[in-house]
C-alpha cells in the first residue's frame, strides 16, 4: 500500500535525513577511530568511503523508497512481488528494531547526564578537579550510575515517552516538525563548544594532533573500520533510508539530497574532532584511549569540571548528545512503526504503540546487563553487547548487500535508470559511476569487511 503521508519541505526533509545520519556514530565513534587510525589520515579514508560508497549506497536505498513510497519490507514485495527478497527487508526491520532496544538505553544515559549537568549533581562531590582524582571520580559515579538497575531504568522510560511523544505526532507535525528546530540548534552548541575548545591553551597541538595526517596507522584494519563508520554513520542497511525517503515527493533531487546529507555529516563528524581533540590536549588527557562511553561520560566531565562554569559546558554538550540520539532513535523506530502501518493496515496511534510500549520490557533487558543482568550471557556477551555486536556487525553489513544486489542485479535496469535520472528529466556523468559501484564495488567491499569482522 502507498503511504500518502510526505515532508512538507525540502529542508525538512534534509533535516529529518541529517537528525538520524548525525547520532552517536559521530559524536562518540568518530573521535576513537580518528585517534587510533593517524587522525586526518583516517578522516581522508572516511570522507573517501562516505563520498565513494555511501552515497551510492544511501541511492539505492533512496531508489527503493520513493520509488514505491512503502515501508522497508513493502518496497521489496512491491517491486518483485512473490519473490523472497522480502527477506532483505524484514532483516532491515529486525536490525532496526534491535538497535532500538539498546540505542534506547543510551538514550536515557544521556539524558540522566544531561539532568545531573543541569542540577548541578554531576559534580557533586568532586573534591579537586585535579587529573587523576577527578578521572576516579567520573569514572566510579558512571559506573555506579549504569549498575544501579532502577535509575537507568527511570531515565530508559522517559526516553521512550520523549520518543513516543514526538512518534505520536506524526511524520510532518513530529519528525520533521522537531528536527527542523533540533537540528539548527544542534549546528550552533557544535560550533559555540568549538570556539570554547579552540581557545583553551594549547589548543593549537590539539589541532594538530586531529589534522596532521599520520600515514604509518592505516592497517588494513583502519581501512575496514573507516568503511564501518561510513556506512553506521549514514545511517544504512537499518530500512531508515527506505522509510524516510518514502515520505520525499517525487520529484527529490535524490542525488543532491544524498550528498547534501553526507557532507553535513561529515562535518558534524569533523567539528566534533575540533571540539574533542584541542580539550583534551589542552588538558594533557591525550595519553588515553578516547573510547565511545568513556569519552563521553568521563573524559569530557573531567574537562568540563576544570573550566569556568562547568554546569553550563556539560548541559551544553548533554543536550547535543541528547539531540543527536532523539532524533537518530526516532528515525529507527519510525522504520518498524510504517512498516505495521503499511503491512498490518494498522492506525499511527496503533501501530506507535505497538512498538513502543515492549521496549519497556526489552530495553530493560540491555540495561539491567550492566547491572544484575550482567551474569546472563549470550555468546559470551552481554545482552547489551550481543545486541550491539549481532545488529551491527552481522545484519547491517547483510541488509546493504542485498540492497545493492536488489537495485544493481535483481531489478530491471530500468528501474535503476528512472530512479537515477528522475524519469529521464536528470542527466548526470554521475549517474553511471553510481550504478557502477551499487552493482560491482560496494557489495565487493561489504562482503570484505563483513568477513573480515567475522574473522
Ligand atoms: N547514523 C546513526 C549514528 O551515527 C546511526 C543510527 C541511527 C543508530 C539510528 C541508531 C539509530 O548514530
Amino acid at each position: 500500500m502507498s503511504t500518502k503521508t510526505e515532508f512538507a519541505s525540502k529542508i525538512g526533509l534534509i533535516a529529518a535525513t541529517v537528525g538520524s545520519a548525525v547520532g552517536l556514530g559521530n559524536i562518540w565513534r568518530f573521535p576513537a577511530e580518528a585517534q587510533a587510525g593517524g587522525g586526518s589520515a583516517f578522516l581522508l579514508l572516511y570522507v573517501l568511503c562516505v563520498l565513494l560508497l555511501g552515497v551510492p549506497v544511501m541511492l539505492a536505498e533512496f531508489f527503493l523508497g520513493r520509488g514505491t513510497k512503502s515501508d522497508s519490507i513493502g518496497a521489496f514485495r512491491k517491486l518483485t512481488p512473490g519473490s523472497k527478497w522480502w527477506t532483505v527487508g524484514s532483516a532491515a526491520v529486525l536490525a532496526s528494531y534491535l538497535i532500538l532496544c539498546f540505542y534506547t538505553v543510551v538514550e536515557g544515559w544521556t539524558l540522566e547526564y544531561l539532568y545531573e549537568s543541569i542540577t548541578g549533581g554531576l559534580f557533586d562531590g568532586l573534591g579537586s578537579s585535579d587529573t587523576e582524582e577527578s578521572r576516579l571520580f567520573f569514572g566510579a559515579r558512571m559506573e555506579e550510575y549504569v549498575q544501579s538497575d532502577l535509575r537507568p531504568l527511570i531515565f530508559v522510560a522517559v526516553a521512550i515517552a520523549v520518543n513516543m511523544g514526538v512518534l505520536l505526532g506524526g511524520v510532518q507535525k513530529g519528525i520533521e516538525r522537531l528536527s527542523n528546530i533540533l537540528m539548527p540548534v544542534l549546528f550552533i552548541i557544535l560550533a559555540v563548544l568549538m570556539g570554547v575548545s579552540l581557545t583553551l591553551p594549547g589548543a593549537s597541538e590539539g589541532v594538530a594532533y586531529f589534522l596532521k595526517p599520520d600515514f604509518s596507522k592505516i592497517t588494513p584494519e583502519v581501512v575496514f573500520n573507516a568503511l564501518g563508520q561510513a556506512f553506521f554513520s549514514l545511517s544504512l542497511g537499518m530500512g531508515i533510508l527506505i522509510t524516510y525517503s518514502s515520505y520525499y515527493p517525487k520529484d527529490t533531487r535524490l542525488a543532491r539530497t544524498s550528498v547534501i546529507v553526507a557532507l553535513l555529516s561529515l562535518l558534524v563528524a569533523v567539528m566534533v574532532g575540533l571540539v574533542i581533540f584541542p580539550a583534551v590536549k589542552s588538558f594533557g588527557l591525550d595519553n588515553q584511549p578516547l573510547q565511545g562511553a568513556t569519552l563521553v561520560f568521563v573524559t569530557l566531565p573531567e574537562i568540563f569540571a576544570r573550566l569556568p562554569l562547568p554546569q553550563l559546558w556539560s548541559a551544553l554538550f548533554f543536550i547535543l548528545l541528547a539531540v543527536a540520539a532523539i532524533t537518530s532513535c526516532i528515525s529507527i523506530a519510525e522504520v518498524s512503526v510504517a512498516t505495521l502501518q503499511d503491512r498490518c493496515k494498522m492506525s499511527r496511534v496503533k501501530a506507535v504503540m505497538c512498538v513502543m510500549l515492549p521496549l519497556t520490557v526489552l530495553s530493560a533487558l540491555p540495561s539491567l546487563s550492566f547491572g544484575s543482568l550482567e551474569w546472563l550471557k549470550i555468546f559470551g556477551m552481554t545482552i547489551f553487547d550481543f545486541l550491539d555486536n549481532f545488529s551491527t556487525n552481522i545484519l547491517l553489513p547483510l541488509v546493504s548487500l542485498g540492497v545493492c544486489l536488489y537495485v544493481g542485479w535483481a531489478l530491471p535496469s530500468g528501474f535503476l535508470r528512472d530512479e537515477l535520472t528522475n524519469k529521464g528529466s536528470y542527466h548526470s556523468p554521475l549517474n553511471t559511476l553510481s550504478a557502477v559501484i551499487i552493482r560491482y564495488l560496494a557489495p565487493v567491499l561489504i562482503i570484505l569487511v563483513f568477513v573480515y569482522d567475522l574473522l
